[in-house]
């Protein structure tokens, strides 16, 4: 037992520290190198997952009593990256008036002043039979609202046109371009001048073209399910999921989680507006249970 013994135990020790020291450097960088683009894949993986970004389609047939849009608000400001088409509606269409009552030309405004928000104005076709002169009447009393308020943001971008034909006529697909040819020469409707349809299911790809936007799929769950929503839309020549606007309700309470998470993605693949509510009757006259959850399903 020399102190020589001594010095070369030590040196054991200082070369095996030295070795764990090396050890435990090689492991650190290789987890700083493999680590930051495992997250990244693994990030990428569950964006991927839920398929591209769409907006909230938000059929807003709620009457403004105060605080009833505030479920709406609300998501609007806790997710600004995700865009909302909002259609008001104060009478089946913008009422007798020139302005609608007290409640909407405070509530309109709420929304209209978020980046986020794209408003539109609702107006009934009647499948293109309804007197055009009547829906021209309605387009401009929307158009003219900030004018005669002198509020800028009682306003909305765009008209959503309910009960558009599903059926090819030439003369209906006329009258079809005459409303679009309006909205869009509107200037109380700008900047987006946005043209919405509504045909509530799968039309003639003839008239797809007239419209920005258009809701093919307006139904329950479990038609979605029959028909096997990601296929939906796949016979639909000529369009792609940019001009289309899907919305299903009636889902069942049950359906949440993970559920919830692959029908919204199944949603987002085919459509880039989207709507989903489980309230299984009246579903645009108030919010469901689960409406937050969706609407963070969108932002994800
Ligand atoms: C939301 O709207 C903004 C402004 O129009 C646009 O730049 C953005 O791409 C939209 N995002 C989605 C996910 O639609
Ligand atoms: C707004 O809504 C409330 C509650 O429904 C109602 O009592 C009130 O008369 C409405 N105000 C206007 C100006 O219509
Ligand atoms: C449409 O309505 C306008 C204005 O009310 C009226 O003058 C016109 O005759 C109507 N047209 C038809 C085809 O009913």
């Amino acid at each position: 037992m020399g102190p020589g013994k001594h010095v070369s135990d030590r040196r054991c020790l200082r070369s095996q520290r030295s070795r764990v020291a090396v050890a435990v450097l090689v492991f650190v960088a290789t987890l700083a190198i493999i680590l930051p683009p495992a997250i990244l894949v693994s990030l990428r993986k569950d964006n991927y997952s839920m398929g591209p970004k769409a907006k909230v389609f938000v059929p807003l047939y709620v009457y403004p009593t105060p605080g009833a849009w505030d479920p709406l608000l609300n998501v609007i400001s806790a997710h600004p990256d995700v865009n909302f088409t909002v259609v008001v509606n104060p009478g089946s269409g913008p009422g007798p008036s020139p302005l609608p009552d007290g409640n909407y030309t405070k509530e309109v405004p709420k929304l209209a002043a978020h980046d986020n928000v794209r408003l539109l104005g609702y107006v009934a076709t009647t499948y293109a039979k309804r007197n055009i002169s009547l829906v021209r009447k309605e387009i401009e009393t929307y158009a003219a609202w900030s004018t005669i308020s002198g509020d800028p943001n009682l306003a909305v971008r765009g008209i959503f046109f309910d009960e558009t034909p599903q059926q090819y006529d030439a003369g209906d697909l006329v009258y079809l371009e005459e409303l679009t040819s309006i909205v869009r020469r509107t200037p109380g409707l700008g900047p987006d001048n946005f043209v919405f349809h509504n045909p509530g299911a799968i039309p003639d790809s003839r008239y797809l073209s007239t419209a920005d936007s258009t809701v093919v799929f307006e139904a329950t769950y479990d038609t979605f399910q029959e028909r096997d929503g990601a296929k939906l839309f796949e016979g639909i020549p000529d369009s792609d999921r940019s001009q289309l606007c899907a919305v299903i309700h009636s889902v069942p309470e049950s359906v949440g989680g993970s559920e919830l998470r692959g029908l919204v993605r199944q949603a987002r693949r085919i459509a880039d507006e989207i709507f989903i509510t489980h309230l299984s009757t009246d579903y645009y006259a108030s919010f469901s249970g689960k409406w937050k959850e969706f609407v963070r399903m969108m932002a994800q």
